[in-house]
């Protein structure tokens, strides 16, 4: 690093910390409706210092509340001290972004019976927060693989990874989906991974040591832009100019990623929303008790390279955003994929009746459980001119050509429920619903914990709709799990259509032609679940008893299985979602930017807990 430059970053940063100590004093609160602490992990990278920069322009919006800062320092004993200390103040609110993920949890899930929590960036573990705000990285580590195989131009090639804190989620996931990427394209190898703790130094340092032992490389892919700029000066002293360099953050300013892939240093970065804004905005939503605020949300990344700003003269936000009407009633187009079970008719029937305490005109279609209905509901949305589109897609492909025409039409699209699988992510705004993946490692871990056994254990699996989102995505969760214990075999796998009817002639069929004991089910669904109990004691077994389900959604249905002991557990699969739709469409309609993904809160239900909780139960 040059001197002068050395001496800049230095004198910044302390210039930093004295401005945040002079804030970080026991607050006045007199006039003050709300007092936020907000915990930062540190104030030396330079996204970190953005995310505060942004709280503080938000927070400067409301003149009915102040924030307290902290700076941990990257200090996990100092972080922890300064909650207990923003505690004390008697905040009302707390936005924190982790130093550790692991060591942070205890003392989050503290805060967090006293208290709303906003966790930002890094996780912490568990769900004990209100909400959990970050990028998704797993989804830029996909994003730079897509960069590196364009680049490329399938052509063989060699590629150096940088990457963060070592064991931190952000540099697991994102060598995680980068990985996945290239690992459809054999030829592209990753001949190392250096660990540079984000920093531009280190980067620098290690880089220059190591391009030493590797005479042929073509793509350095570092986790963030502070490396990836290090790294470029290794590479220019080193004389290796043609190297292709990506980076992550895509910060604005004369140092930012952006100004760097503007001079050429780099060949693309990814904006990495720091959410310090949204932290602001949500955090009012939850002081003020609003509806349908969701547990999780990831922030939509945008990729930026030299052709995206000689056509744009910037970055620019979602593409075609267009402001709802202002003062008119919205009218939103929902296309529903059918009728299939409790859950779907809940779902429903919480769009319905949100649209109508909104104050938003909904235009409702049916699909009929058949994909060229919803297709044709979303070409007659279009006919009439909707203010927004929504809908439940059915199975995840084949939807290009309408969600373009949507788009040609300047409708903004949100996905409720299920996703698509695209590769153009311009054609949908938002997404909102559950982590199907999640579901199916609950219901995965529920099951080796029940059992509990070195002894073989056969499986049967219910899926949902064959190339459905929750079907897809439920058995990675659930497989994933089960690697670790390989005594636990899943025998036999088919679709029942998440529909109680196919449920019972699906498992009717295999228990006529399996000769194995079956030891567990785990169905896709609670209705599937109803339906091969029903085929279990014609058969008879004893559903619950000799042979363990567990299913998902938790519906009322599945509660009164418990209940009468013919199902084990029920993974909640949230269907409520029309408050949280009709807030994200006002948020809209009010200038706000939506979240790529937006997910809800859920949990598991045992039988042992089925009688406390059917009662309470809104489905
Ligand atoms: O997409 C959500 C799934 O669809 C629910 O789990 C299932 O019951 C429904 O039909």
């Amino acid at each position: 690093m040059e001197r002068r430059n050395r001496l800049l970053v230095a004198t910044l940063a302390v210039i930093a910390a004295a401005l945040l100590s002079a804030c970080d004093q026991a607050p006045r609160r007199s006039g003050l409706r709300f007092l936020i602490g907000f915990s930062q992990a540190n104030l030396t990278e330079p996204w970190r210092i953005e995310m505060t920069e942004e709280v503080k322009a938000e927070a400067a919006r409301y003149s009915d509340m102040k924030i307290i800062y902290t700076d941990a320092a990257d200090s996990t004993s100092r972080q922890i001290d300064d909650v207990h200390r923003l505690m004390d103040y008697g905040i009302d609110l707390m936005i924190i972004s982790p130093t550790d993920s692991h060591e942070l949890t205890p003392v989050v899930r503290e805060v967090y019976s006293k208290i709303p929590v906003i966790v930002l960036d890094r996780a912490v573990e568990g769900y004990d927060y209100s909400l959990f705000i970050g990028p998704d990285n797993e989804r830029l580590g996909r994003e730079g693989g897509g960069v590196i195989t364009d680049l490329l131009k399938n052509r063989p090639g060699t590629v150096l990874e940088i990457q963060g804190r070592s064991g931190s989620p952000p540099t697991l996931l994102r060598s995680q989906g980068l990985r996945e990427v290239l690992a459809k394209h054999p030829n592209i190898r990753i001949v190392d991974a250096i660990v540079a703790d984000w920093l531009r130094d280190t980067a620098e340092d290690k880089v220059a040591e190591q391009i030493k032992v590797i005479p042929d490389l073509d793509v350095i892919f570092a986790q963030n832009d502070a490396m990836a700029f290090g790294a470029w000066k290794a590479a220019r002293v080193a004389g290796r100019q043609g190297i292709k360099i990506i980076g992550i953050d895509g910060l604005p300013g004369p140092t930012g990623g952006i100004e760097l892939v503007r001079k050429g240093i780099l060949s693309a970065t990814f904006t990495c929303p720091t959410g310090g804004k949204e932290a602001l905005i949500y955090a009012r939503d939850l002081l003020f008790h609003k509806e349908g605020i969701p547990k999780k949300i990831f922030l939509r990344p945008i990729k930026v390279t030299p052709e995206v700003l000689d056509q744009s003269q910037g970055v620019l936000p979602y593409p075609d955003r267009k402001a709802l009407p202002m003062g008119r009633r919205i009218l939103l187009g929902f296309a529903q994929v059918g009728s299939e079970s409790e859950w779907r008719v809940a779902n429903t029937k919480s769009i319905k009746s949100a649209a109508a305490k909104a104050g938003i005109d909904l235009l409702f279609e049916d699909g009929k459980q058949r994909q060229e209905n919803e297709i044709a509901a979303i070409r007659s949305f279009i006919r009439k001119k909707v203010d927004v589109i929504a809908f439940s897609p059915i199975v995840e492909s084949g939807w290009d050509e309408v969600l373009r025409e949507a788009k040609g039409a300047g409708i903004p699209v949100i996905m409720t429920d299920r996703t698509v699988d695209l590769k153009d992510d311009s054609l949908w705004l938002s997404f909102m619903g559950s982590d199907f993946v999640e579901e199916g490692r609950r219901a995965a871990r529920w099951l080796v914990e029940k059992i509990r056994t070195a002894a073989p254990v056969d499986i049967v699996e219910l899926q949902g709709t064959i190339d459905s989102s929750p079907a897809i995505e439920r058995t990675i969760g659930f497989t994933e799990i089960l690697k670790a214990y390989p005594n636990f075999q899943i025998i036999a796998s088919e679709s029942g259509d998440f529909t109680r009817d196919q449920g019972y002639e699906v498992m009717k069929k295999i228990l006529e032609r399996e000769s194995r004991k079956i030891d567990a089910l785990f169905a896709h669904n609670d209705d599937m679940a109803l339906g091969a109990i029903q085929a279990m004691e014609e058969a008879g077994l004893k559903p619950g008893k000799n042979v363990m389900i567990v299913s998902i959604d938790a519906a009322h249905g599945a509660f009164k299985a418990m209940i009468d002991g013919k199902l084990n557990c029920t993974v909640e699969c949230n269907p409520l979602l029309g408050p949280q739709l009709m807030k994200a469409i006002k948020d809209y309609e009010t200038g706000k930017d939506l979240p790529l993904r937006m997910i809800t809160a859920e949990g598991v239900f045992p039988a042992e807990t089925a009688r406390t909780y059917l009662a309470r139960r809104e489905y």
